[in-house]
């Protein structure tokens, strides 16, 4: 890949539990292309967040490297830094602080990231709302007086009030019913395409991964067994770790049928 946005070589993470050594993450690399959805898939414990949180820098990697338009990213992130990639998680309610007004918390990343002129963050915060679908009015209410899918939105919001090119969903829909989870999927593909984002979506869910991802990693037990585009890896997997994973995946299910109904219909609005 030419000029990629995000390239990560050779991430290894491992963690000290007691006297055990947990082998987190082996030698992950990928690269993500400017306005691509990665998906990272893979079962419980694989090591998907951790790879999320290295590029995120909550996680310090032992060995490798991440570069982000061309320059390596340091451990210690600055504000600069930390603008450039912002995280979606799979609860919005423990994202949010509690405490604070959907308002106050939106504010709040834009006098942190120094986004516009005060005076017109009243504004932004307005916009920001708008552009995930949600009312003006929302932004006097508390995480606890909103839906999942009202949340999970906010959360979205939050992840672009300083404009970032790259987010990373870490199982962004998870909690959500059917019916808001293909809301919530369609609104981030509307947001990509509009806004030419770059997603690494993490989800353990296949038929997400095939309705909204250019390309799939797969993981296991830390390391990546097999990388493709979406289609490919669905029609033709090679590990056989990915084709136990399709196999216990549904084919189409209903649900699944109705998720790309929901997903056709606001691609073409
Ligand atoms: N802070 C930590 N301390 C110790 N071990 C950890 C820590 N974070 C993760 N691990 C271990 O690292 C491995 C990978 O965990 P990780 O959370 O990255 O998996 P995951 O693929 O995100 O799983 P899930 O689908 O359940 O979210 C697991 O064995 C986990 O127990
Ligand atoms: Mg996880």
């Amino acid at each position: 890949m030419t000029n990629p946005l995000l390239s990560i070589s050779r991430l290894t993470k491992t963690f000290q539990v007691g006297s055990q050594k947990v082998n987190a993450v082996r030698q992950f690399s990928a690269d993500v292309a400017a306005g691509e959805c990665l998906a990272v898939v893979g079962e419980s414990g694989s090591g998907k967040s951790t790879v999320a949180n290295m590029i995120l820098g909550i996680l310090k990697p032992d060995t490798g490297e991440i570069r982000f338009a061309g320059k390596s990213l340091p451990l210690r992130r600055s504000l600069i830094h930390r603008r450039q990639i912002q995280l979606v998680q799979q609860n919005p309610y423990s994202a949010l602080n509690r405490s604070r007004t959907v308002g106050a918390s939106l504010r709040l990343a834009l006098d942190v990231h120094k986004i516009g002129a005060r005076s017109q963050r009243v504004n932004s915060v307005i916009e920001l709302l708008a552009e995930v679908g949600l009312e003006a009015d929302i932004a006097g209410r508390y995480p606890n007086a909103l839906s999942g899918g009202q949340c999970q939105r906010v959360a979205i919001a939050r992840a672009r009030a300083c404009n970032s090119q790259l987010i990373v969903l870490d199982e962004p829909t998870s909690s959500l019913d059917m019916i808001v989870q293909a809301r919530i999927l369609g609104l981030l593909n509307d947001l990509r395409l509009q806004r030419q984002l770059t997603y690494i979506f993490i989800t353990h869910d296949l038929a997400v991964v095939r309705n909204v991802a250019d390309r799939v990693v797969v993981m296991k037990a830390g390391e990546i067994v097999e990388t493709g585009q979406t289609d490919r890896v669905f029609t033709d997997p090679t590990h056989p770790y990915t084709r136990r994973l399709i196999a216990a995946s549904p084919v189409v299910t209903e649900e699944e049928q109705a998720l790309r109904e929901i997903l056709r219909h606001t691609m073409e609005n």
